[in-house]
């Protein structure tokens, strides 16, 4: 553990690095994508096998990097075994704008030690945007510190949202949820939640709110926005938010307004 944390920056760097040359490959790779080889894991749930190549050369080289730890992918190339450490990564988060020749779409890696978070990054290729954090006040965007935004209201607050692939069954709460914050706020849907949480890290959207998402979507995202200086929480204001499939993240300024306005899922 003490040479890990005395280590962290050197490891962000190298996966930082790796985020960036997985990022790199996601990008090329998009121009030459088929209609054939998309594939459905679910009802609008695309997957490709890009998605599952990117995935084997971040296991890989998180591998060099730290040997010792284990992984929790989406795609599952890798078996989870329960250790110290232990990687989450999403290889390709926003396959949905991915496919469709959209973007955003981006890399996501977390290191834990055990429940908790000591490294998270998140790249976007196509805007060129890394970030990165490994402790309070360690959060930065393409090496510049981040920093949420002042917002003190969500009246004309800017929120991100997600739909989840199971819209079919919470269609209607999750709805009426984003009608409710509708109200007083601007709303936008951009397709990868690794990225919406950091844009609350980074100040440009005050808050985003999604049910449905799995710790792969969340793990880095959730870190950065922790570290500078924003809040995350389950529907009911506690700490589920990682396996919990409900993601709060604010500016921690607006948090509790939407705590009260927010409809929990049964
Ligand atoms: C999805 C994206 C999207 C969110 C979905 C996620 P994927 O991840 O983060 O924004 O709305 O619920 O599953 O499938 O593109 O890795
Ligand atoms: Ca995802
Ligand atoms: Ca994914």
């Amino acid at each position: 553990m003490k040479d890990i944390n005395m280590n962290i920056k050197r490891i962000a760097d190298e996966v930082s690095a790796l985020a960036r040359t997985t990022g790199a490959y996601l990008k090329a790779e998009q121009q030459s994508l088929q209609r054939g080889e998309i594939e459905l894991k679910g009802t609008r749930n695309y997957v490709t096998y890009i998605d599952k190549e990117a995935e084997r050369r971040l296991v890989e080289g998180l591998s060099f990097i730290l040997p010792e730890a284990s992984f929790l992918t989406e795609e599952e190339t890798v078996h989870y075994e329960e250790r110290e450490y232990s990687w989450i990564i999403d290889p390709l988060d926003g396959t949905t704008n991915y496919v469709h020749g959209d973007c955003p779409y981006s890399v996501s890696i977390a290191l834990m030690r055990e429940s908790q978070t000591l490294l998270g990054v998140v790249f976007d290729p196509v805007a060129d945007q890394l970030f990165v954090a490994t402790g309070e006040g360690e959060a930065t965007l393409n090496g510049s510190p981040l920093q949420v935004s002042r917002q003190e209201s969500l009246t004309n607050a800017y929120i991100g949202f997600g739909i989840p692939y199971s819209l079919d069954i919470q269609g209607e709460i999750i709805l009426a949820n984003a009608m409710k914050q509708f109200q007083h706020c601007s709303f936008r849907i951009k397709g990868s939640a690794a990225l919406e949480i950091c844009y609350v890290a980074a100040g440009v959207s005050d808050g985003y709110f999604h049910s449905g998402l799995s710790p792969w979507d969340v793990a880095a995202g959730a870190f950065i926005l922790q570290c500078a200086g924003g809040r995350c929480s389950d529907f009911s204001d506690g700490e589920n938010y990682l396996f919990g499939r409900e993601m709060v993240a604010t500016n921690g300024k607006i948090h509790q307004e939407i705590m009260q306005t927010i409809i929990k899922i049964a």
